[in-house]
């Protein structure tokens, strides 16, 4: 099968659907080939209710970059037991993250652009590129409302830069459904959420932001918005 070509039938197929069904069709259908990617933000949170509803033993993992907050670590160990769920945990190579961090300071990234895509390449790409072999598949929890760079994404997409299928099953939810459906089925949550920080990533990169500014404002905020991607979720 090629899965570039089956892009636009797999849209056409799960028009209409939910995003528990889209969830229920991969990792039934691409079985062994297909893993959810959590950064334990709200949208993921949401995903992994949905997932431990529909497969206990899905492939999930998260991309520890070294430089999360302390309240991530706590929300990976609670969700684990929780939902009896294991979680891959993928790690920065060591020698690559010593060689940047001696040669360009430990908080390189408010330097420059450059230094920052470099440290996001380290510690969130190159491990992210390791979490794919052998799979067909990625599910995200992005949503078109998150930000301008995000506006136009699709249910399913070719993710060329991976060379794989790329599944967003929240792509329409809006963020008080997001909080709705975490409320309502008491999923945990990130504690920094009740403080101001409506979307977060690594610690010295995420700040608070202030009621009514735009979600992502508190990410990498001293660069401009069309920048703010660590290139996770480059598009071409
Ligand atoms: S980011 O690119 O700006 O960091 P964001 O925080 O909005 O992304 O998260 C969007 C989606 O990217 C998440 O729902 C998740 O699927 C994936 N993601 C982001 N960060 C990580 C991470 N550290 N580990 C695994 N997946 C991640
Ligand atoms: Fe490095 Fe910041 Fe990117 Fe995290 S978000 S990998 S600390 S530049």
């Amino acid at each position: 099968m090629n899965n570039k070509k089956n892009i636009n039938r797999l849209n056409e197929l799960l028009s209409g659907k939910n995003a528990f069904e889209i969830l229920e069709y991969f990792l039934k259908d691409f079985e062994g080939k297909v893993a959810f990617s959590t950064s334990l933000g709200a949208e993921d949170q949401a995903i992994i209710k949905m997932i431990a509803d529909i497969d206990k033993n899905a492939d999930i993992f998260t991309l520890d970059t070294g430089r999360l907050f302390p309240e991530t670590y706590d929300l990976l160990d609670i969700t684990t037991k929780k939902y009896d769920l294991k979680i891959r945990v993928m790690f920065p190579d060591p020698a690559r993250v010593e060689e940047m961090v001696n040669t360009k300071g430990i908080n390189l990234f408010y330097d420059s652009i450059e230094n920052r895509k470099l440290c996001c390449h380290i510690r969130k790409i190159e491990p992210l590129k390791r979490a794919f072999q052998g799979l067909d598949a990625w599910i995200c929890g992005l949503r078109r409302e998150q930000s301008v760079t995000r506006k136009d994404i699709q249910v399913v997409e070719w993710d060329d830069n991976n060379g794989l299928i790329k599944v967003n099953p929240l792509i329409e939810w809006t963020e008080s459904q997001v909080w709705n459906y975490i409320k309502l089925n008491h999923i945990p949550y990130n504690k920094l959420h009740d403080t101001g920080f409506p979307s977060i990533g690594c610690q010295p990169c995420t700040r608070a932001v202030m009621p009514g500014e735009d979600i992502r404002a508190g990410r990498w905020w001293w660069e401009n918005p069309e920048t703010r991607e660590c290139g996770l979720h480059k598009r071409n």
